[in-house]
């Protein structure tokens, strides 16, 4: 399907989705890679704004992810947002890792490059793609709230629970016409 039948291009601006709703109850896919070897993860944390005058998103990512490795080694990134009646086939891609599975292909979605490259759905409602522009990992000592003290000291106990705050520039926005 030629994606420009599919999205138009809006601005960041023109974003009217509550940001607490599309991140903390619809959640949101985040897909990494090219058309030859992609990878996507449903990622529960996050949001928008502005960062250096930029539009940005961000994601927290357990560090083992694959998905982020290929993040960090093609710099760019999409993140998808689809109608609710896709749940359950968005929710596969929290199943299990594209590591060493074939989850990409038994997904129940179809996917779809955009003019720039990156890789998303046909299903998806709103898109954004995003250029990397930090990955950043959280120090303990940084954190003021015994509750969110308590919680990193527990998550770092363990190596594989260390996250990584990654914000990429938005550089598009895709909605579904
Ligand atoms: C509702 C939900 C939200 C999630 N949110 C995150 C998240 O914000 N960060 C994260 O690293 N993993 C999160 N996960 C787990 C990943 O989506 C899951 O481990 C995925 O299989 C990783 O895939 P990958 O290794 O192929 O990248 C979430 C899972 C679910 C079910």
């Amino acid at each position: 399907m030629n994606f420009d039948k599919l999205f138009n291009e809006i601005s960041p601006e023109d974003i009217s989705d509550d940001i607490f709703t599309l991140v903390g109850k619809d959640y949101f896919a985040v897909t990494a890679g090219r058309e030859q070897k992609y990878n996507s993860m449903i990622c529960s944390g996050g949001g928008m704004g502005l960062l250096f005058r930029k539009p940005v998103a961000w994601c927290v990512f357990q560090q083992t992810r694959y998905t982020l490795e290929l993040l960090m080694k093609e710099q760019s990134f999409s993140i998808s947002y689809f109608p609710d009646e896709y749940k359950k086939q968005m929710m596969f891609l929290a199943s299990k890792t594209g590591r060493d599975s074939n989850k990409m292909k038994e997904v129940e979605l179809k996917s779809i490059k955009t003019p720039f490259g990156n890789i998303s759905f046909e299903e998806a409602r709103l898109i954004l793609e995003c250029r990397l522009l930090q990955v950043t990992t959280p120090n303990p000592d940084d954190f003021y709230t015994e509750e969110a003290k308590d919680w990193i000291n527990e998550m770092y106990k363990d190596p594989n629970e260390v996250r990584k705050y990654v914000f990429g520039e938005i550089t598009h926005v895709w909605i579904k016409k």
